[in-house]
């Protein structure tokens, strides 16, 4: 992909479904009875991996443009598929299998590409191991694959009381899930509150599940599944996604004359981190039209060109936008002064070590950067020299690049950056119907 510096962008645009939104939503259908139907999913690599491995497991279903319709098998109902789960490139995809394949019964094993066998799993293998869950991962580190060996019988899991040390989606999904085949109720808690849409879904299907935050930030889950099994099929509309908008968000904030509507985006307080952060910066942000539907905030974003300040992200942002640090890099990258990130050592263990490829990268388009443990610091400046760059196989990663690209001197090109298409397949369409000038 090759960027040029482009003139305005300009226009409204409706995005495709939220990704974290649509993994929960098709595995729930799948364990639901009956025939779920979910409109605006995201269909791209990620969710298309997990409808395959749905189909491995026994479970109906068909696309009808982003809609999807499931026939659910009820969660005792999947089957131990006859060949391993291949789970590509995603840990969301194998976290949140492990937990329904947990809870099922069934024997599975889950596997995924050379960098998904980098990724940690012990954070799940281990509290599954106390639910009674028999997990075998690999040696040393707990990687995947992963093997679950299910125990059909009607004895339950165990109903654990966790505290988990790190603030992970991923992790209290898994857990949650894996929840649903426990005869007690699960206490989960968590450093700062990760996204909730699991809690979100499990409580419009009819689970008894509620979330406390107290005041140092920590969240309490506490699910109680008795009685609320079997789950009702799940009819939702998924809101567009807040972590591809983010992407047209900073083109539009760092590009001269520009303004872009998005329309009906997630506005989940949990997933607004980028949004709070921006605002900070000076960004002329307006949001309208605001409103909840199934459970899930939503509304409209319009950005205009800003001229930005750089600042000491709060850690307290950090979890609510742990998809969009490389994103924010490209905004602070344009922004006037310094800009610190600090307490985000979770991003070390994405798609790629994203603190790593961060400095590589900008520093090749001639960004002042430097990494430090859990973080970086840069210095802002108005134009970026622009030069090639790599996708370190991370979606995010290209598609912050390439915004990047959209005021440097020079062209910017990015190579492998055909990844985009995991989790946002229309972005250099949508930059370029909104002005950008990209091949
Ligand atoms: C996700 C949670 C996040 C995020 C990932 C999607 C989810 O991971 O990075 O892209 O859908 O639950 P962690 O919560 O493990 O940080």
């Amino acid at each position: 992909m090759k960027i040029v510096r482009s003139g305005p962008l300009r226009g409204n645009i409706k995005l495709s479904g939220d990704k974290s939104i649509s993994h929960r939503a098709i595995l729930l259908a799948a364990i639901a009875e009956g025939e779920s139907r979910i409109q605006n999913l995201l269909v791209a690599g990620v969710t298309k991996k997990m409808l395959t491995a749905l189909s491995e497991l026994g479970v109906e279903w068909r696309l009808d443009g982003s809609n999807l319709i499931v026939t659910g098998r009820g969660l005792k109902g999947l089957q131990s598929p006859g060949k391993s789960l291949d789970c590509g490139n995603s840990a969301t995809t194998m976290r949140m299998l492990a937990g329904v394949c947990s809870a099922s019964g069934i024997n599975v094993n889950l596997d995924g590409s050379p960098g998904l066998k980098t990724r940690p799993m012990s954070r799940i293998v281990n509290p599954l191991g106390e639910m009674g869950v028999i997990i075998q991962a690999q040696e040393p580190g707990k990687t995947a694959p992963l093997q679950i060996q299910g125990r059909r019988s009607d004895q339950s899991l165990i109903a654990i009381d966790y505290s988990s040390p790190i603030s992970s989606a991923q992790v209290k999904s898994c857990l949650l899930l894996a929840g649903l085949a426990t005869n007690g109720v699960i206490h989960y808690k968590e450093p700062r509150a990760s996204r909730d849409h699991t809690e979100r879904l499990l409580s419009r299907l009819g689970v008894n599940i509620d979330r406390s935050e107290a005041k140092d930030g920590s969240v309490q889950i506490t699910m109680d599944p008795r009685g609320c099994l079997p789950l009702p099929p799940l009819i939702t509309t998924i809101p567009g996604d807040i972590s591809s908008a983010a992407f047209l968000i900073v083109a539009a904030l760092i590009t001269p004359n520009s303004e872009i509507t998005i329309q009906e985006v997630g506005l989940n307080p949990t997933r607004t981190g980028l949004l709070e952060a921006l605002l900070m910066m000076g960004a002329d942000l307006e949001i309208n039209n605001t409103g909840e539907l199934n459970n899930e905030p939503r509304g409209d974003i319009t950005v205009r060109h800003s001229h930005l300040r750089g600042i000491h992200l709060p850690e307290s942002l950090v979890v609510k936008m742990i998809d969009e640090i490389p994103i924010f890099t490209a905004a602070a990258a344009y922004a006037n002064g310094k800009t610190l990130v600090s307490g985000a050592g979770e991003l070390r263990v994405k798609e790629t070590d994203r603190i790593a490829a961060i400095q590589m990268e900008f520093n090749k388009l001639g960004v002042n950067l430097k990494e430090n443990k859990d973080g970086f610091s840069l210095q802002g400046h108005p134009t970026l020299q622009g030069g090639k760059v790599q996708s370190h196989g991370d979606h995010r990663m290209a598609m912050s690049l390439a915004v990047a690209g959209l005021g440097a001197e020079k062209s910017v090109e990015i190579q492998n950056a055909e990844i985009t298409a995991e989790s946002y397949p229309n972005f250099a369409s949508d930059l370029r119907d909104l002005g950008a000038q990209v091949e």
